[in-house]
């Protein structure tokens, strides 16, 4: 079987602001991502993603963006980026990119124009409506719910941003409120505007013809809003959900929260019209040699279109998608997952994650709270070993824990700013549970410096500046790259040898999945079977050592190819041992 390089990649998220300073101002930046290849490199990544590295006003870390063509000041310049590419695929890393498309910043000369009047050149380029008349003159219409909504009166109708209240935001220069899914920093694009397509088409072709390998597209699904703009029937505001979402106990409980989240955005997300998009970007993106690839912020398969004519890969995050992950959690997700792939043509390719930017790290997520450490590594062996590409996110390698923040003024995540002001001044909450509730929902927790050493500020920026975020304190107890790289049982070195291993065996890049002792509640237990090589992988998630019996396959030899702990003592496929916690991956023939 021939696959491309991004269906045998291993690819490494970085977040571009907190991951190697290089010129010792508390900001990462090119340099210090140019400084760090050769130990990613010697990690075993193939490929990296690069969180948004354009200018930005940063009120939503660089996701705001206010020129797409060039290089945040404080990452460096044009030139440090090329040096950065050249570097990387010198060392035969791949490097894909972050585009946003639903919206801009609004310090982007796009938007200056638009609001400065109603008929500007780039008038159109955002979605502008006019103010809804006073009550008094509109229709005695029973869904004038929320219409107040933000405490102005004319705001088009209800809907809410997924950041900051009300998804209008007032422009006195156009008297028209503009339309935000996300912050009201982040007015979105008017995609029914064919300028604004070939503007953003220009702005993908400028870094594809500088050489980077594809794109990371996000929140693709936020792109198209419904034509009518109805209002939306959830009887709360943002805040308020949040807060119900932080105060729910019972499943009930939760379980409306999620009714709620997906009736309040139902008509602003998961639009039709993204299809066609997608469509126009691969087609752009195969005039290309090197087969540029396209990663779509979203799980639905269907923007795989027929399987080659949209994105190449779209992220599994249903597995994610639980507080434990279980055997039968990873089986059933595996089952839905790769049966919903072959609906969409043979070839379409899974991805698999567990964390990015936007999520808990896998510590606190996945974890018990007494064996964190464990069960990470078999979270990180899970995505290894599963069928398709796994994306992995900067500062899992050495088990970098959330951080929770102590002192609001510590937060750059504007959504739990906001969160925190909007729950202590109109809801009335308990300052102090707030800041807790602020704490667990920003995104600040899993963006903090990268641990580089056990040094001040962990060898992320010098000692006497102060990093962008806090740095989290556990560097000084092992949890830092330097310590990990020369210890045969941390965790970076487990990485290193399972991606080694990955790499080395072909079954383990090409095979397909066929799930094994389905019934085990502790192990998960599969095959996976390429036409040269068939690799067994058991993972045990209890903290007992298990026998599995695998008499039952057509197979009579075994030999290990990597195990977590000790190597069994016996090979023998009726008998086979695996240590509490422990990782197994043998070739069967
Ligand atoms: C995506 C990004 C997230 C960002 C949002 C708006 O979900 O991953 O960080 O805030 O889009 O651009």
């Amino acid at each position: 079987m021939t696959l491309k390089w991004w269906q045998t990649a291993v690819f490494y998220q970085i977040y571009p602001r907190s991951f190697a300073d290089g010129n010792g101002d508390g900001i990462g930046d090119f340099m210090g991502m140019t400084a760090k290849l050769d130990t990613l490199k010697e990690l075993g990544v193939d490929a990296l993603w690069l969180s948004p590295h354009f200018p930005s006003p940063m009120w939503d870390c660089g996701y705001d963006i206010s020129d797409y063509t060039s290089v945040a000041p404080e990452y460096g310049t044009l030139e440090d980026f090329k040096t950065f590419l050249e570097a990387a695929h010198r060392r035969g890393l791949r490097v894909i990119l972050d585009l946003a498309l639903n919206h801009t910043s609004d310090e982007h000369a796009w938007f200056l124009e638009s609001k400065s009047s109603r008929d500007n050149p780039k008038a159109d380029w955002y979605v502008w409506m006019d103010p809804l008349p006073p009550p008094s003159l509109r229709d005695a219409s029973p869904v004038s719910n929320g219409r107040n909504v933000g405490g102005r009166e004319g705001v088009p109708n209800n809907w809410q941003s997924c950041f900051d209240g009300p998804a209008w935001t007032y422009a006195p220069e156009r008297r028209q409120y503009y339309y935000h899914y996300f912050m009201k920093q982040q007015p979105d694009l008017n995609w029914q505007n064919p300028a604004v397509k070939q503007a953003m088409w220009d702005a993908a072709r400028f870094w594809l013809d500088l050489g980077v390998d594809g794109f990371r597209l996000d929140a693709i699904g936020t792109i198209y809003e419904h034509p009518d703009m109805p209002d939306h029937p959830v009887p709360l505001t943002l805040a308020e959900m949040r807060l119900a979402s932080d105060r729910a106990k019972t499943d009930a409980e939760r379980k409306q929260v999620g009714d709620y989240w997906r009736e309040m955005f139902q008509y602003q997300y998961g639009r039709p019209g993204v299809h066609d998009l997608m469509k126009e970007l691969r087609s752009i993106l195969d005039e290309y040699d090197g087969d540029r690839m396209l990663v779509g912020e979203d799980d639905d398969v269907n923007y795989m279109g027929d399987g080659k004519d949209e994105l190449h890969m779209v992220f599994n995050f249903p597995l994610m998608r639980a507080d434990r992950l279980t055997p039968a959690h990873i089986r059933r997700n595996q089952a839905e997952r790769l049966a919903a792939l072959a609906k969409v043509s043979p070839q379409a390719w899974p991805c698999n994650t567990l964390g990015n930017h936007d999520s808990p790290r896998i510590h606190n997520r996945y974890g018990d709270g007494e064996h964190d450490r464990e069960l990470a590594r078999l979270s990180l062996a899970t995505v290894l070993a599963l069928k398709g590409t796994p994306f992995l996110y900067n500062g899992e390698e050495i088990g970098m824990t959330d951080f929770y923040l102590t002192d609001i003024s510590q937060f750059k995540d504007t959504l739990a700013t906001w969160y925190y002001r909007e729950a202590v001044e109109k809801l009335g909450v308990d300052p102090a549970e707030a800041l807790h509730n602020a704490a667990r929902q920003t995104r600040d927790k899993c963006r903090t410096p990268m641990q580089w050493q056990d040094a001040p500020n962990g060898g992320f920026c010098p000692a006497g500046v102060a990093p962008w975020l806090p740095v989290n304190p556990d560097f000084a107890k092992g949890v830092n790259v330097a310590d990990q790289r020369v210890d045969p049982a941390s965790l970076w070195t487990f990485y290193q040898e399972m991606l080694a291993a990955r790499k080395s065996n072909p079954a383990l890049l090409e095979g397909d999945y066929l799930p094994l002792q389905e019934n085990s509640e502790t192990c998960l237990a599969f095959l996976r079977r390429a036409d040269s090589q068939t690799c067994l992988v058991v993972l045990n998630f209890s903290d007992q050592p298990d026998l599995l019996d695998f008499s039952n396959l057509p197979y009579r030899e075994m030999q290990l190819l990597f195990t977590s702990g000790r190597p069994p003592r016996s090979m023998a496929l009726d008998a086979i041992q695996v240590d509490r916690f422990g990782v197994l991956i043998a070739e069967v023939a």
